[in-house]
């Protein structure tokens, strides 16, 4: 009898290491960059910063640590929230250290491996050089790098992650920066129902079939599938904002500039209001007005709706448009367990 009880207990613990096992397995498993087969080819050389999992767990925990600020209160995640598509939900611009203000609204983080380059106006070319902007902006994280570093060093648990991501417990900037571009070009989103109808793994139903085409006809020459941005600077007609925020322009001080914005993409609408640089439009319905009645004639209004001073779209197209947009939220990537604080 006790020995059928001590038997039962064995198999039962042996499961249950093997599950912990399985568990551990998995997790190796996902966290490695694959190119999604309807994406083109990424941007980022991960020839020079290939993507391991001792170094995503290294940059996942710089992202979501508070250290990386002066007075230890903000990390990258304070603004960019996993769920809701790693922007900061809710907020027009930015709220950083001190409760600061920014004047721009956070940019969502996902498929940033097919940038070639990063902030609304373009302003830095290479993600393993982003973080120095944030930590060292006065209103986002107010720190000096040296002072960052410091702190990492002070701590045995990053010396044995950063021994276990790049072979040696040393830490400066570069390995740093190169941790946390593992992490956030590992944030991939591809698996939304307009993926799965591109894999023929799913059918749009016939009203989001209608808005694809309405879609393909007035969106797709800026929102370009299948990562839905083809990554240049527009102006869509919006207008100045009280910040005169003048957004290429600020870099290349090219009056040809004035007013134009990076296009963001169009994925995970559902989770990243509100909308635009400025965050100006709290609903998707707001910004679909925009470009159907409230176009602007800037100077450098994008010609594509120069023409026809917007997109004129019938109610029911709107309505069609609206259904094809639902269709590019991914819950599999806003879910995502592993993208998410530990
Ligand atoms: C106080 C809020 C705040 C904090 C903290 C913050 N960000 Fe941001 N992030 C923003 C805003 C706002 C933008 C857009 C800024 C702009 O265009 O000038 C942005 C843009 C970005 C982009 C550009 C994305 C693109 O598609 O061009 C990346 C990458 C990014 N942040 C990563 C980080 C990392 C890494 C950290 C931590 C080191 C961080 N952010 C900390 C608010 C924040
Ligand atoms: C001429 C290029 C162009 C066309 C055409 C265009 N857009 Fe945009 N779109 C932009 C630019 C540029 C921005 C960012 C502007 C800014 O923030 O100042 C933008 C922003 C957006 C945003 C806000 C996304 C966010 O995360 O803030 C949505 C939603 C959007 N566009 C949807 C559409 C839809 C739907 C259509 C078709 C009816 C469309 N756009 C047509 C260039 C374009």
């Amino acid at each position: 009898m006790n020995k059928k009880i001590f038997m039962v207990l064995g198999i039962i613990l042996v499961l249950i290491i093997a599950c912990q096992k399985a568990d551990d397995v998995v997790e190796e498993a996902l966290v490695s960059f694959n190119k999604p087969k309807h994406f083109p080819e990424p941007i980022y050389n991960f020839s020079k910063n290939p993507v391991t999992t001792a170094g995503f767990k290294l940059g996942r925990k710089l992202f979501y640590d508070g250290q990386l600020s002066r007075d230890n209160s903000i990390s990258c995640g304070s603004c960019h929230i996993a769920e809701h598509g790693f922007t900061h939900h809710g907020h027009d611009v930015s709220h950083g250290i001190d409760d600061k203000v920014g004047i721009r609204n956070s940019m969502p983080l996902f498929n940033l491996a097919w940038s070639n380059s990063f902030f609304w106006d373009g302003g830095v070319f290479h993600l393993d050089l982003f973080p120095i902007a944030p930590i060292e902006n006065v209103v986002e994280m107010d720190e000096k790098l040296p002072n960052v570093l410091n702190k990492l060093r002070a701590s045995t648990t990053y010396r044995k992650m950063f021994e276990e991501a790049f072979g040696s417990p040393e830490i400066n900037s570069t390995i740093m920066f190169k941790a946390m571009s593992q992490f956030m070009v590992t944030l991939v989103s591809d698996n939304s129902k307009y993926d799965k109808v591109i894999r023929k793994e799913a059918t749009f139903s016939e009203q989001e079939l209608k808005g694809y085409q309405i879609f393909q006809a007035n969106c797709n020459s800026c929102h370009k599938e299948p990562l839905f941005t083809d990554h240049s600077f527009r102006d869509n007609g919006i207008g100045e904002n009280l910040a005169k925020d003048q957004g290429r322009w600020e870099i290349s001080q090219l009056e040809s500039d004035r007013l134009k914005f990076k296009v963001p993409t169009l994925r995970n609408l559902n989770a990243t209001a509100p909308y635009m640089h400025d965050g100006r439009f709290r609903t998707l319905e707001a910004v679909i007005r925009h470009y159907t009645q409230e176009v602007q004639p800037t100077d450098n209004l994008d010609p594509i709706l120069k023409k026809n001073m917007g997109i004129k779209l019938s109610d029911q197209e709107v309505s069609a448009l609206m259904a094809f947009l639902t269709t590019l939220n991914d819950e599999t990537f806003l879910k995502n367990t592993l993208f998410q604080e530990q």
